[in-house]
């Protein structure tokens, strides 16, 4: 059994806890953060050990670092993990910058270190289903295609939302990994990109926690729309933004030579997905409710627009798979030359926007291996269909 140390104690850390009841190989010993609190009530709330980071990557007993800290801080401590020759599994984006998520890459393949990086999502029910449609050509070839993600900005309800708005955060950033690492799964690497990015208001109001009705400022563009083309010729149009209160879009819609499919929410793992096939045919949703990471397994209505308010959420799946591609001596899944592609296109959208023209993304990556139930089943401790 590997040990897991964590980096970071803050709101996403309660997810990875309760990975640990499904998966069978997640085996959290220690955590840390800058916030001595947090550490603290982390530790005692789970039962493990409270270290400081300098002792979490001294820890002769750890394995593993899961990086949970804020992606401004992806690199460096990723970097301090590996350098302190541990294994690492980062939350998204692998980085906020393209050049330190390389060198993190470079660093890990010259130490014989696995690198791996959430989203996890595209493992889910709802993930591998689309994947296994198109795989079986039942849409035919994918030729174009759009997707969205839009809502008014975390600053509704985040007590500290300024880093959404300065550099190293806005949307392509927060919510692009999701939808590029769901978009490679299904077509494979983009090619290349034009993004164009606007900036509406110079300052936002704090809408929750203290600072209530006084405002912060906004640094960088808060809607992206752009449009990818993938070396398999398939042109997808995107459009990513925190200035959206309400529409009626769905998730991702993607245009086949034999039909279209409707790709389910790729921040989450459930769905149905929905296909339909000739000119006018109806559309037929297909549940993966009976699929062991598709199963709803949360309540939780944020308000969003088309996010539903039940959902699977499995997050966990791509360490577990780490883990045991690491004990099968196998590439895993969410591994960092895909993060790399997709934090590559994050990069290029936004320098894109800037530079007001077409850009050539300098990596490529192969599509992840599918995920097939009986694989899943092998990591599960429990049956999620009970
Ligand atoms: N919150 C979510 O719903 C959610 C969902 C999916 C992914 N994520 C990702 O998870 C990561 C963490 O998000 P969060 O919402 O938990 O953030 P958070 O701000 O709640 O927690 C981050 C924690 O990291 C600590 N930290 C920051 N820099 C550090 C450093 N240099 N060394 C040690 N600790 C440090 C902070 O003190 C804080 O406790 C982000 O990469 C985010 O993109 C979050």
């Amino acid at each position: 059994m590997k040990n897991i140390g964590i980096i970071g104690c803050g709101n996403i850390l309660e997810t990875y806890m309760r990975a640990e009841e499904y998966f069978n190989n997640l085996n959290f010993v220690a955590c840390a953060d800058i916030n001595l609190d947090a550490t603290k009530k982390t530790a005692e709330q789970y039962n493990i050990i409270p270290l400081s980071v300098d002792e979490i990557l001294n820890d002769k007993n750890i394995d593993i670092i899961l990086n949970l800290t804020i992606p401004q801080a992806h690199y460096e401590i990723s970097k301090l993990a590996l350098d302190s020759n541990k294994h690492v599994y980062c939350e998204k984006p692998m980085s906020v910058k393209y050049s330190d998520a390389k060198n993190l890459l470079n660093l890990a393949s010259k130490n014989n270190l696995y690198l791996g990086n959430a989203p996890d999502t595209f493992l889910g029910g709802g993930g591998q289903l689309a994947r296994k449609i198109v795989d079986n050509n039942d849409i035919g070839q994918i030729l174009t295609g759009n997707f969205v993600f839009a809502f008014p900005g975390v600053q509704d309800f985040h007590p500290n939302p300024e880093s959404w708005f300065q550099e190293g955060g806005g949307p392509v950033i927060d919510m692009g990994p999701y939808f590029f690492t769901t978009l490679v799964n299904l077509l494979g690497p983009a090619k290349s990109v034009t993004g164009r990015g606007m900036k509406f208001f110079e300052n936002r109001e704090y809408k929750a926690g203290p600072k209530k009705g006084k405002m912060f400022s906004v640094d960088i563009p808060t809607s992206y729309m752009l449009n990818i083309e993938f070396h398999n010729k398939a042109m997808i149009q995107g459009f990513i933004s925190f200035d959206v209160l309400n529409h009626k879009r769905n998730h991702m819609e993607l245009y086949g030579t034999n039909g279209s499919i409707v790709v389910p929410d790729p921040n989450m793992f459930g769905g149905p997905v929905s296909i339909s096939g000739e000119l006018g045919s109806e559309w037929r949703d297909i549940s993966v409710e009976d699929k062991p990471l598709g199963k709803t397994n949360i309540i939780n209505h944020s308000g969003r627009s088309n996010e539903a308010p039940k959902q699977a959420n499995y997050r966990g799946i791509g360490l577990a798979e780490m883990i045991d591609s690491m004990e099968n001596n196998r590439k895993h899944r969410c591994n960092s030359e895909l993060a790399l592609h997709v934090l590559d296109l994050i990069e290029c959208t936004m320098l894109s926007s800037s530079k007001m023209e077409d850009i050539q993304l300098r990596t490529t990556c192969l599509k992840p291996e599918p995920l097939g139930d009986d694989s899943v089943k092998k990591l599960l401790k429990v049956d999620t269909q009970k």
